[in-house]
């Protein structure tokens, strides 16, 4: 089973007993107690909990020697660590019918995940009818073509298909009272004052310019948002007031994420609210804005969450905030005593890659495999005792750029839900991965029964890079199955059951392809894994980094530059480090001295990442490790017209040490994704000739 604080099995399997409920109004809320034993089976707890109960005893039931079906004789004591064990589903981006909807609160239900939030509108659509607003749904619920392939292709390509749809209100009330007999509260999401492109096709005058805009058919973050003007106020109100009389719970979502400032600086409206209101500049005018929408959504009894951006120029009196650029903004609210849900990308972003890109569905970009999320922990070690009862819990979230239908929406929670059911639901010492492993095996074969799109990413074959022992790099491959054999070929080709069976890591010298896959005697049981290798002088070399890469980019450490794999597009966080407000400064040790023609480094741009090139590069060289000269220094004019790479390419020199040294964009552009913001640094590989 998936969830316990405290277990015990008995007695062997038993079948056929009897189940007794029992509702107890003195339990813990969302408690159970189930007791197994030859006699019969007893659920208890309050209403949430008997529900839990009940799913619990359906995890443990096994029917897998075609016997019938049996349990195990337990006494289980069960209680939620969390009370916000939440799942977001973006359903603006690509739409989901309503009874997916359905089947989508059901699965959350069963691993008792109790938040649905339901990401509504977005640029790419309006998803919830509002009656004084038809025009919302009526144009903002349909876009003219959709973007093909990732957004960082070159050029972009787009379907002329008309895309789009919306839940009426008679549908949502019936998904909200669906929910509901499940134990689910959906935290409805209106985004406000950015992503709303949708919004402000069917009502212009909402925006700055007021000019005509349609909705948006690509990602990323737009230009055009809601002016701060009394306008756009009332139109808010209005809505909210439908959207709160449609959900019940007490939290409405209210965005407030990625809200590019650029036409609130031109805009004769929003410039005299800010000088009536003596603001500061754009970012007070934001949290004005959100305060404004607090009052209102205050005055109806309900409260507000958003993303963490809301901080900025000042939070809500009010406001809970979901912590998504990494946990420091939940740990700020938690200090300043606002609630928090926990959500960060490193963690909890379900868009993202849970398997090596090149065996994937193509997904946005990142790399949160199962382990990574659960090992996540909601409580920052940062927060201190007195704080840490802010932390409501965790949630993951589900963005829907590249999911485009509902298998490969099964297929991007599951079962990376399952782990994030135990993180909210288990206490930390109850918690062991190994634990965990045996019993998804089980989880996965009642899914499979179910007829539900499970990734097997997680049972893939792994590898792992090192130095070379005599030079070069040293790769390892592992499976999850350690009974079966992993056959493996170095010439490109697909490897069957006569290829060499994997034994020690293989040495590479040159480059090289590998190829491997999991293999039942001759029967192929994985999906075949390649890595192409790129070698070169600095391959497996001693590297020394001044600053550290930042904690959620910095897979495999500074080695990962000179690793032999060249980082990936589009990016996952797996091949390339990531550095915040530090510069980029690397020593490569030859260990002795080497004759050096040609430095390489490789740098990535995926803007709506707020990731930039470099504006300076410069390579260095030393004979003895202290004094470095310089050989070349790139300034932002030479790399304005640079892709990927900064080569450097001479007249052979000689020198046992080569440091490169890059600097990052200070500011990232008006009207860019985080205009204002400094930008990240990314780079992958250093090569050397
Ligand atoms: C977000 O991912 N923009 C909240
Ligand atoms: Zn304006």
């Amino acid at each position: 089973m998936l969830f316990r604080s405290e277990f015990v099995i008995e007695k062997a399997n038993y079948k056929k007993s009897k189940i007794h409920l029992l509702l107890d109004k003195k339990a813990a809320n969302e408690s159970y107690i189930l007791n197994i034993d030859e006699h019969r089976i007893l659920i208890s707890g309050d209403e949430k909990g008997i529900l839990y109960g009940l799913f619990t005893l359906i995890q443990l039931i096994h029917d897998e020697k075609n016997e019938g079906l049996s349990a195990p004789c337990v006494s289980i004591k069960d209680t939620p660590r969390f009370q916000w064990r939440g799942m977001h589903l973006d359903v603006s981006r690509h739409f989901f019918q309503k009874e997916f909807i359905k089947k989508y609160i059901d699965f959350l239900a069963f691993f008792k995940m109790n938040i649905f939030h339901w990401h509504l509108t977005d640029d790419q659509g309006w998803r919830i009818e509002i009656k004084k607003y038809p025009l919302l749904t009526k144009i903002g619920a349909f876009r003219n073509g959709t973007l093909i392939g990732h957004d960082t292709d070159f050029p972009r390509l787009y379907d002329t298909l008309n895309y789009g749809g919306f839940y009426t209100q008679e549908d949502i009330r019936e998904i909200v009272s669906y929910a509901d007999k499940r134990g689910v509260t959906i935290v409805p999401e209106i985004e406000m004052p950015g992503h709303a492109m949708a919004a402000l096709a069917a009502y212009p005058e909402l925006s700055c310019t007021g000019n005509s805009i349609s909705v948006a058919k690509e990602w990323g973050v737009f230009e055009d948002v809601f002016c701060a003007k009394e306008e756009t106020f009332i139109f808010l109100e209005n809505v909210l007031s439908e959207v709160m009389d449609l959900f019940p719970g007490k939290y409405i979502h209210i965005g407030g994420d990625e809200c590019p400032k650029t036409r609130w600086k031109e805009c004769v409206n929003c410039q005299k609210i800010i000088k009536e209101d003596k603001l500061k500049d754009e970012h007070e005018l934001q949290s004005h804005f959100i305060k404004r929408i607090e009052k209102f959504v205050n005055s109806k009894g309900k409260q507000i969450i958003g993303w963490d951006e809301i901080l900025e120029g000042g939070l809500a009196p009010n406001a809970a905030v979901m912590s998504w650029r990494g946990t420091e903004g939940g740990i700020q609210a938690a200090n300043e005593n606002h609630y928090v849900v926990m959500s960060p990308g490193s963690h909890c972003y379900f868009d993202h890659y849970q398997g090596l890109p090149g065996n994937e569905p193509l997904a946005i970009g990142g790399y949160t495999p199962l382990e990574k999320v659960y090992s996540f922990e909601p409580v920052p070690a940062e927060l201190s005792i007195d704080k840490q009862h802010y932390i409501l819990g965790a949630q993951a979230n589900l963005w829907t750029e590249y999911i485009i239908s509902e298998k490969q929406v099964e297929y991007m929670i599951f079962p990376r839900l399952t782990a994030l059911s135990e993180v909210v639901w288990s206490l930390p010492v109850n918690k062991n991965f190994n634990s965990y492993e045996k019993r998804l095996a089980h989880i996965l074969k009642l899914l499979d029964k179910l007829n539900v799109n499970c990734s097997r990413s997680f049972y893939n074959i792994s590898m792992q890079v090192y130095p070379g022992k005599n030079s070069g790099i040293d790769c390892s491959l592992s499976a999850g199955d350690v009974s079966k054999t992993i056959h493996y070929s170095v010439d490109g080709s697909n490897p069957n059951a006569n290829s060499p069976a994997y034994k020690s890591p293989v040495s590479i010298l040159n480059n090289t392809t590998i190829k491997a896959a999991l293999f039942d005697g001759n029967k192929m049981i994985s999906s075949v894994i390649s890595q192409d290798f790129s070698i070169n002088k600095a391959s497996g070399k001693k590297i020394t980094l001044k600053h550290e890469a930042h904690k959620n980019y910095n897979h495999g450490g500074a080695f990962t530059l000179v690793d032999g794999i060249t980082g990936k597009l589009p990016w996952f966080g797996r091949d390339w480090l990531g550095f915040l407000n530090t510069d980029f400064e690397a020593i490569i040790d030859f260990g002795s001295e080497q004759l050096i023609s040609l430095i390489m480094a490789d740098f990535l741009k995926a803007e709506n990442s707020w990731i930039y090139y470099p504006v300076e590069v410069e390579f260095l060289f030393s004979m003895n490790g202290d004094e470095f000269v310089s050989v070349k220094k790139f300034d932002e004019a030479d790399l304005l017209n640079m892709i990927r790479c900064v080569i450097f390419d001479r007249e052979a020199f000689s020198a046992r040490y080569i440091k490169v040294i890059a600097k990052a964009l200070d500011r990232i552009p008006d009207g860019k994704s985080g205009s204002g913001n400094r930008a990240w640094l990314f780079i992958d590989e250093i090569g050397v000739n």
